[in-house]
């Protein structure tokens, strides 16, 4: 076995190439056995893929489910792990951010999914309100289900639709912006820095090689110069590993006019 992720009731398992499905049973059962909160064991068969970033799995033990629960930062999450982008590994980069919310802060959370970082913002810090714009439906379905377990209502708000053409309509600009992006191409910056407020912080996922820092450098600042903006470089960070030598990094800068 190479690798696993757990969500609650759920365990996603990378099979090495070989291995037979006798093998795998038996694995699944090994991990039902260890992790007592695991029903259900499914083989991630797909790399994350498509506008929505979904995965594709096959069931290999316990319980036929693709509907996790999953508990993180003190919040609660249920989402189906193939319709809907989660990673658990991301955990504490949504409790690091959320840290950096001040009382009273206008939050938009782009890319929102099933509205991790929304929740995990709204329970652990004190801001006035976060927007989460996610574009599939499904996803929002479940987002709009979390905010509801974790009494967010009136805090949290979830708009379901593209990015590109819900955050421009929005009325009020924001303290803080953060760019959950998907692996794709298209930045979005010019997005946000039509709302982020004088002062505020944006955070931006990109996804670069091990020492590509330099490329997400370039692109903001190429951004930047377009929107005719002066920012800050607060920090800039690898927020973890997608693929081999293949990183998600996190930048995080302030505007200054
Ligand atoms: C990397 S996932 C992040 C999801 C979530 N923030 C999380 O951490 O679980 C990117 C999300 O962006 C959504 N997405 C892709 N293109 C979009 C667009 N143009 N507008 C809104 N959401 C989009 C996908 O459906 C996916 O849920």
């Amino acid at each position: 076995m190479s690798n696993y992720d757990i969500l609650g009731n759920i365990a996603i398992v990378k099979f090495d190439r070989n291995t037979k499905l006798s093998q795998k049973k038996k694995i699944a059962l090994e991990l039902m056995k260890k992790h007592k909160n695991v029903r259900t064991v499914l083989e991630k068969i797909d790399k994350v893929s498509g506008r929505l970033r979904t995965q594709k799995t096959r069931y290999i033990g316990g319980e036929r489910t693709r509907e996790a629960f999953y508990r993180e930062n003190g919040c609660v999450f249920r989402l189906n792990v193939d319709s809907c982008y989660f990673s658990p590994r991301l955990g504490s980069e949504r409790l690091e951010l959320a840290r950096k919310v001040k009382k009273d802060e206008n939050v938009l959370v782009m890319f929102g999914g099933v509205a991790p970082y929304a929740i995990v913002i709204a329970k652990n810090a004190k801001p006035k309100n976060v927007i989460s714009v996610e574009l599939g439906r499904e996803c929002c379905k479940y987002a709009v289900e979390n905010v509801k377990k974790n009494k967010l209502e009136g805090k949290v708000e979830i708009i379901q639709g593209d990015v590109g053409k819900k955050v421009p309509k929005l009325k009020e600009k924001f303290d803080r912006i953060i760019m959950a992006r998907p692996n794709l191409k298209e930045p979005f910056l010019d997005v946000a820095f039509k709302k982020i407020k004088s002062r505020g912080q944006v955070h931006y996922y990109g996804f670069y090689g091990l020492k590509e820092e330099n490329k997400l450098r370039e692109l903001i600042k190429e951004e930047t110069k377009k929107a005719r903006k002066k920012i800050k470089i607060i920090k800039i960070k690898k927020a973890g590993e997608i693929g081999k030598r293949k990183f998600r990094w996190r930048m995080d800068f302030k505007i200054l006019n």
